[in-house]
């Protein structure tokens, strides 16, 4: 290709479009300039496929699975060529100072952030119904999460808001704490006030980091709440592939525009973990997600989610029976992100009635409820099916057993440690049954997932508070007597 092609090419697709996307160009010429090739993803462009994969996902697909360095695609580590362009198209959407793509989801973004800002001993606030990836971060770097437990909805079981004042306390009575790194908004949609807490921050004069892997919409509507990004934040995660639109996998790690963070060290530490053969069709999904959101259709498709989630939440209003979570004085929430109960009904029976019922699948359940995502894809009639399975279930008056006499609610539980999390994660251990496990410190991650929050760290002593959650195991890891 030359380079006088790729520049017509690029000057079209912009004129066509309004909206440059340099990835997604890129892997368009290579597409239509085949090369004679020898390198590696050694299925070459599909042809030495298993046939019923190929069937199912297409030529094409397997003709643009490609890595970087190969077809003047450009390299991920370091940012070049097309990613490149594409990082800072994408730094300048988000708001940003700096973007990095992130392969392995936000969870590399976190872990990125724990190995390049936090070291082995020190101090920092966490929220503790932060994501594992979090808490994987910390253990390999060695730092200690001093937890802070957010306010919680008991009506609803779930973690709410983180305040400001909460932070303030600890942070007043720790000055040995050394960064701030909050989830924010929670898996259900609970906001806290980044503004305020921000503000806390930077009175002690220390970083805070928001693993906003739910809230990646943001910044792209003006019914939604503000992004970390514009609040004070110094380094922001986002999951562009569960709410943006990109593929599976793909996320974006944000350095703010005042950010006070090694922003170099981030970068050398994503280099260490990322993959050395990055997936183009991965890259060129975020790239591709950026630029819909920035596009007057995919503003139209965000504008259509908010009124979906409105008029979903009018409708789910006038089920007697049904209750849905809602801001509240204390917090707000996020329209597109609907947690709803209905009486006499557990959040898993709900779940499995709307599956065998009704070839309705929602984004998670727990005792208490199920999760809607109002996602940039549904069309109204989806809304409409939904609502109208919703009442048909809620007129129903069930009475499920489950619901009324074993309903265990989220872990909730305030943490005892014991020794430190690293220390346990790398300690000797011995695997002993559930039954003998009341008095010992436990040695593994015991997270539910959706959407992954820890209901016992390594370190941490294991009481019978914990054994509602522990169903699913019969045997517990432990650190050795
Ligand atoms: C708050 C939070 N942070 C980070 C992650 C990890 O995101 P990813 O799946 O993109 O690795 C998740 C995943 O559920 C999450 O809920």
């Amino acid at each position: 290709m030359t380079d006088e092609l790729r520049q017509k090419l690029s000057t079209q697709q912009e004129v066509e479009i309004g909206i440059k996307a340099p990835i997604v160009e890129a892997l368009r010429l290579a597409y239509e300039n085949p090369t004679y090739q020898f390198h590696i993803p050694g299925h070459t462009k599909g042809k030495a496929i298993f046939k019923d994969f190929r069937n199912l996902v297409g030529d094409k697909v397997l003709n643009v699975d490609t890595t970087d360095e190969f077809d003047n695609l450009g390299t991920l580590h370091p940012a070049t060529g097309p990613i490149k362009e594409a990082q800072e198209l994408a730094a300048e959407a988000f708001g940003a100072k700096k973007t990095f793509f992130l392969l392995n989801g936000s969870t590399a973004g976190n872990l990125a952030l724990a190995m390049a800002l936090t070291k082995k001993g020190q101090k920092i606030l966490v929220n503790r119904n932060c994501h594992r990836s979090v808490l994987t971060g910390l253990m390999i770097s060695g730092a200690e999460p001093v937890w802070i437990c957010p306010n919680k909805i008991e009506d609803w079981s779930v973690w709410g808001n983180i305040s400001a004042d909460q932070i303030e306390e600890i942070l007043s009575s720790n000055n040995d704490i050394s960064m701030v790194w909050i989830t924010n908004p929670t898996y259900e949609g609970v906001v806290s006030d980044i503004k305020s807490i921000s503000s806390v921050c930077k009175k002690h004069g220390i970083p805070l980091i928001v693993d906003e892997a739910h809230g990646c919409l943001w910044n792209f509507n003006k019914h939604l709440p503000e992004t970390a990004l514009k609040l004070g934040a110094d380094a922001v995660v986002h999951s562009l592939h569960k709410t943006g639109g990109s593929m599976s996998q793909s996320s974006m790690l944000h350095i703010s525009k005042d950010s006070i963070i090694d922003e170099v060290a981030v970068e050398k530490a994503l280099k260490l973990l990322h993959t050395t053969s990055p997936s183009l069709l991965l890259l060129a999904s975020l790239d591709a997600a950026r630029a819909n959101l920035q596009s007057k259709k995919g503003q139209k498709l965000l504008d259509k989610a908010v009124e979906n989630a409105k008029y979903l939440r009018k409708r789910l209003d006038s089920i007697p029976n049904l209750h849905q979570l809602k801001g509240d004085f204390g917090y707000k929430t996020d329209v597109t992100k609907v947690f709803i109960r209905i009486d006499g009904l557990s959040g898993k029976r709900l779940e499995s009635i709307l599956e065998i019922d009704f070839n309705i699948e929602v984004e998670s359940a727990s005792d208490i409820g199920v999760l809607i995502l109002c996602n940039l894809g549904n069309k109204r009639s989806d809304f409409k099916y939904l609502a109208d399975a919703l009442e048909k279930i809620a007129a129903n008056h069930y009475q499920d057993i489950y619901y009324l006499e074993k309903r265990k609610h989220m872990p909730m539980l305030e943490p005892k440690i014991i020794i430190s999390l690293r220390d346990a994660f790398y300690a000797e251990k011995e695997r002993i049954p559930k039954s003998e496990a009341i008095g010992r410190v436990s040695a593994e991650v015991v997270a539910e997932c959706p959407p992954g929050i820890s209901i016992l760290l390594p370190g941490e002593l294991i009481t019978e508070e914990h054994l509602p959650y522990l169903n699913d195991y019969d045997t517990l890891e432990v650190v050795k007597a």
